[in-house]
C-alpha cells in the first residue's frame, strides 16, 4: 500500500455520514496518547464538511482514511487547520502530510491574506508544518479571539493554560504568515499536483467571523 492508493478530497455533504466515525477516532486516539485535545461533536464536523472547510481521504476501496478541517478566527484574519486524524490502519504512509498539504492550500485560497496557525503536541504535525513553511511562535502571536481559546476548555491541560494566563501551555504554537513565510514543498510532486487540481474551483470567502 502506498500514498497513491488514496484520494484526498475537499469534503462535502456526501461525507457527513463519516462525521461520527471521525469524532470517535479523534477521542480514541487522544485517549491512547494520553494527551489533551479539544473535543469535537459530529454536528460540528458535519458543518465543516457542508461548508467545504474540511479535507477527507479514502482508500481506493472506499474505506475512510483521514480527515482535517479549517476554522477561522479574529474575523477571518487567523485560520487554524485542526482536527487532523488518520485511520490507524493507514498511518505512517504520508497520508497526514497529504491531508495537511491540501488543507493548507485550501486555507490559503479561501482566506486570502489570513495567517495560518495551529496548536499541537504531536511530533508528526510539527514536522509537516515545518515542511510547509510554518514556524514555532509564542501564544501571543496567535489570535486573541476568545472563541478560539474556549475550544481549549475541553482539553485535559486547560488548567495549565489558565494558570499561565494563556501565554503558553503544553502545545507548541506554529504560524504561517503568507506575507513573510514561504511555502515549502512537502510531498512528492505527482501527489501535490493531484491534490492541487480540485482547488482550481475554490473561491475565496468573505473575511468574517464564523
Ligand atoms: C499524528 C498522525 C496524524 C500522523 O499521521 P500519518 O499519516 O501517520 O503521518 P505521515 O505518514 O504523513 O507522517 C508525516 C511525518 O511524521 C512522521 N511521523 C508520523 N507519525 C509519527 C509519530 N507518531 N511520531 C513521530 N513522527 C511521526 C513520519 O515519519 C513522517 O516523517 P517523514 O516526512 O520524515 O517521513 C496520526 O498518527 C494520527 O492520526 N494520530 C492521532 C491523532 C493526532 O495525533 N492528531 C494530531 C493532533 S495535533
Amino acid at each position: 500500500m502506498t500514498i497513491d492508493d488514496f484520494v484526498v478530497l475537499i469534503a462535502s455533504e456526501e461525507h457527513v455520514k463519516y462525521a461520527k466515525t471521525i469524532c470517535d477516532e479523534m477521542a480514541e486516539s487522544a485517549k491512547a496518547r494520553g494527551t489533551g485535545i479539544a473535543k469535537r461533536t459530529p454536528e460540528y464536523v458535519a458543518s465543516k464538511m457542508r461548508d467545504g472547510k474540511a479535507v477527507i481521504a479514502f482508500h481506493k476501496d472506499g474505506t475512510w482514511a483521514g480527515f482535517s478541517y479549517i476554522e477561522c478566527w479574529g474575523h477571518g484574519n487567523y485560520v487554524a487547520n485542526s482536527g487532523l486524524i488518520i485511520n490507524p490502519m493507514y498511518r505512517k504512509m504520508g497520508l497526514a502530510k497529504a491531508i495537511k498539504t491540501k488543507t493548507f492550500f485550501l486555507s490559503l485560497k479561501m482566506f486570502k491574506g489570513a495567517k495560518l496557525f495551529g496548536l499541537t503536541t504531536g511530533q508528526a504535525v510539527m514536522k509537516i508544518n515545518t515542511e510547509l513553511g510554518y514556524r514555532p511562535v509564542t501564544f501571543s502571536e496567535l489570535t486573541d479571539d476568545d472563541e478560539f481559546w474556549h475550544g481549549c476548555e475541553s482539553c485535559v491541560n486547560y488548567p495549565i493554560l489558565v494558570s499561565k494566563e494563556r501565554k503558553n501551555c503544553l502545545c507548541t504554537a506554529m504560524l504561517f504568515d503568507p506575507e513573510v513565510d514561504r511555502v515549502q514543498a512537502p510531498i512528492k510532486a505527482s501527489k501535490l499536483f493531484e491534490i492541487m487540481d480540485e482547488l482550481q474551483n475554490v473561491k475565496p470567502v468573505e473575511h468574517s467571523k464564523e
